[in-house]
């Protein structure tokens, strides 16, 4: 039994990151696919001092620590991870377990502007390194202007991007 975890970065409803990471579960092929919520509250050490570890990032960390594998998108917000993800890497580096320590990660992005959110993603990766997951380093997706990257169904469209995401899920089955 595999069991797939996505963490999209950007919080929309519509989210073409979000969108992106369906269509990687399905590629993966894992027996569930979950999606994480990151909606969470922003990081305070007075409100972990006063109330500990909201339940909802041990919510979080539970999933990654159930996840054979975990897929991550992210937007590019200011040539940067958005703020929702890196603070949700932050809660969960209050976790004592370590629960991303070892696990297979494949991280890709979905932006409006022509780099697919190149920036953002070596964000990411540098984001991740505390963590001490397992990232995956290539094949890279990036997915460039994105509002018009997928269908009504949330498909994505080019051959290319589902030629790029198929290799990547293949590699990041073979890292499990
Ligand atoms: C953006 N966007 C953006 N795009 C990009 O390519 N480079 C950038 O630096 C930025 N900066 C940026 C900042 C903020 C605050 C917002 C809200 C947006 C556009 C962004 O990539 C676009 O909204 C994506 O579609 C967001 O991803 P989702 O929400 O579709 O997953």
């Amino acid at each position: 039994m595999t069991r797939l975890l996505g963490i999209s970065g950007s919080l929309r409803r519509a989210s073409t990151n979000t969108h992106l990471l369906q269509n990687a579960a399905e590629m993966f092929g894992a027996d569930t696919y979950t999606r994480a919520s990151i909606d969470l509250p922003l990081y305070n050490g007075d409100l972990e001092a006063e109330s500990g570890v909201p339940e909802a990032v041990q919510t979080l960390a539970r999933q990654i620590g159930e996840a054979d594998a975990i897929i991550i998108s992210t937007p590019e917000y200011n040539k940067g991870v958005s703020g929702a993800l890196k603070n949700a890497f932050d809660w969960i580096s209050r976790i004592k377990t370590t629960p991303l320590a070892g696990k297979p990660v494949a991280i890709m992005s979905a932006s409006a502007g022509r780099s697919g959110g190149e920036r953002a993603q070596y964000a990411l990766r540098h984001c991740l390194v505390p963590f001490d997951a397992r990232v995956l380093n290539g094949p890279e997706v990036l997915v460039a202007q994105s509002h018009d990257a997928f269908d009504a169904d949330g498909l994505l469209i080019a051959d290319s991007y589902r030629d790029f995401l198929g290799r990547q899920m293949e590699a990041l089955r073979a890292m499990t």
